[in-house]
């Protein structure tokens, strides 16, 4: 069986999406607000930026200039010419890199990472991050986490696999203690955001995409794992979500 990432049916689902997880400018909005004032010209690092959605959110809401970091150039290609149209593509410097090496000196005000940090894990990237950050620099991360600490069996079977590291907002907010960050607060993403950027656009290109490789099993079966996300979020969205956690450097 083909690595999902390694078929070309994969990547013709996640292309163009209007964000590649789940989010919305409202949610990105939301976390700056409770961030302490950003100095003017505020350095930002953008980690795992896919097309940019927030990218471009946070350009517009500040003066600042975004790093933003994705191993996938398309998705920098995409970032670069939504800024462009945005207008704020002079704010903006997208670099092919990987979140496990960052390749900066100088450090960030902030660092921001909206569903990207599972790559690296939440605790090994907030302490991986730490030494990109200013003292006094803040971290706004999104993470899939369990929103009650006994979720349903298949719920929790589902993401034991995807994605074993998924915590509790408790256990979340312990770990970035533990990494040497104060807490500033935290939220859970609202459904709809999932539904309106993500999952809705999403299952509209599987089902196109399900006619044109109607004779393709490999591609079927890769159609058939991201439906089942989907599904499973319909079915069990108030056990886990996106949780935006934010931190300062202690
Ligand atoms: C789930 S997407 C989230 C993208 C974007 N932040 C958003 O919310 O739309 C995760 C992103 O991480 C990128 N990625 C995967 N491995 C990476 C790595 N080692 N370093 C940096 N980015 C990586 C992927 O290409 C993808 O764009």
């Amino acid at each position: 069986m083909t690595n999902p990432l390694e078929h070309d049916v994969f990547w013709k689902i996640h292309r163009d999406l209007p964000r590649e997880a789940p989010g919305s400018d409202a949610a990105t909005m939301q976390a700056l607000a409770m961030l302490p004032d950003l100095p003017t010209n505020a350095r930002i690092l953008d980690v795992g930026c896919g097309p940019g959605a927030q990218t471009l959110a946070l350009a517009k809401a500040t003066q600042g200039h975004i790093t933003a970091v994705d191993t996938y150039q398309p998705f920098l290609d995409e970032l670069a010419c939504r800024a462009f149209i945005a207008g704020v593509g002079e704010q903006i410097t997208p670099v092919q890199a990987s979140m496990f090496e960052l390749p900066f000196d100088e450090p960030f005000d902030l660092i921001w990472s909206e569903g990207a940090i599972y790559i690296i894990g939440f605790a090994e990237g907030l302490a991986a991050w730490r030494r990109h950050l200013k003292p006094g620099g803040s971290i706004v991360v999104s993470d899939l986490s369990w929103l009650q600490p006994d979720p349903p069996a298949e719920a929790h079977q589902f993401w034991q696999e995807a994605y074993p590291g998924i915590a509790t907002i408790e256990a979340n907010v312990s770990r970035l203690e533990a990494a040497g960050y104060r807490s500033l607060g935290h939220f859970v993403l609202p459904e709809e955001a999932w539904w309106t950027n993500y999952y809705r656009p999403m299952g509209a290109r599987i089902a196109l995409l399900r006619t044109q490789y109607h004779d393709n099993p490999e591609a079927q079966r890769i159609l058939d794992l991201e439906q089942a996300e989907i599904e499973l979020y319909r079915r069990y969205a108030s056990s886990y979500g996106y949780v935006f956690y934010l931190m300062q450097a202690a």
